[in-house]
């Protein structure tokens, strides 16, 4: 699979088969996603995997769209992504290095989630990455650590679906040149 085929086939998947998903193999993706780049190296993206009872408590976490509730029944694992906050986008000081304030955190987040994802799916694996739930209740759930802020839910598993692509803009729309 080239890295082209890999980004545009990889898709959000919302329905998983049974089969777990081998700690081994998620570790060789978290590895993967290692690689991926961050503010100053700082590698702020961290990864909880949740299996089992805690699962399905925080598919109950999901009052605000209850369609997240059936994919994380339907996972076998889902990935609480956090970041480790006040590193990326800071001086050691503690101050903002930039305007954009604790922007830059959740930018290496999503970099590390689409990382993660593509490297799940170039093994077989379907990801969707979930914003809406219960933030409070979900961080009191998985007891995250101070320091730490939970960025998003990724639903992972062997796919059991295989879904159109959602429609693309054009280029045109997307890209301007100045000179
Ligand atoms: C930050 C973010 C939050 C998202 N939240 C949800 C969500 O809560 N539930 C869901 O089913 N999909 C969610 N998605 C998946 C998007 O709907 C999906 O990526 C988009 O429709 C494009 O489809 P594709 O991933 O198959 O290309 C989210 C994606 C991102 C990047």
């Amino acid at each position: 699979m080239t890295a082209k085929e890999c980004i545009i086939g990889r898709r959000s998947i919302r329905r998983f088969t049974q089969q777990p998903v081998p700690h081994e193999l998620l570790e060789q993706l978290i590895e993967t996603a290692s690689f991926a780049p961050s503010w100053k190296n700082t590698q702020a993206a961290r990864y909880i995997a949740v299996e089992g009872e805690r699962k399905d408590k925080l598919a109950a976490c999901t009052t605000i769209w209850a369609g997240n509730k059936a994919i994380m029944d339907s996972a076998p694992m889902v990935i609480a992504l956090t970041v480790v906050t006040g590193r990326s986008g800071f001086e050691r000081d503690g101050s903002f290095s930039t305007g954009k304030g604790t922007g830059w955190q959740m930018f290496d987040a999503g970099i590390a989630s689409e990382v993660f994802c593509l490297a799940a799916y170039e093994q077989g694996l379907g990801t969707v990455i979930m914003g809406l739930y219960d933030e409070a209740e979900a961080a009191e759930l998985l007891e995250i650590p101070d320091g730490q802020e939970l960025v998003a839910l990724i639903a992972i598993g062997y796919p059991a679906q295989s879904p159109d692509a959602p429609q693309r803009k054009p280029v045109a729309d997307l890209l301007t040149y100045k000179k």
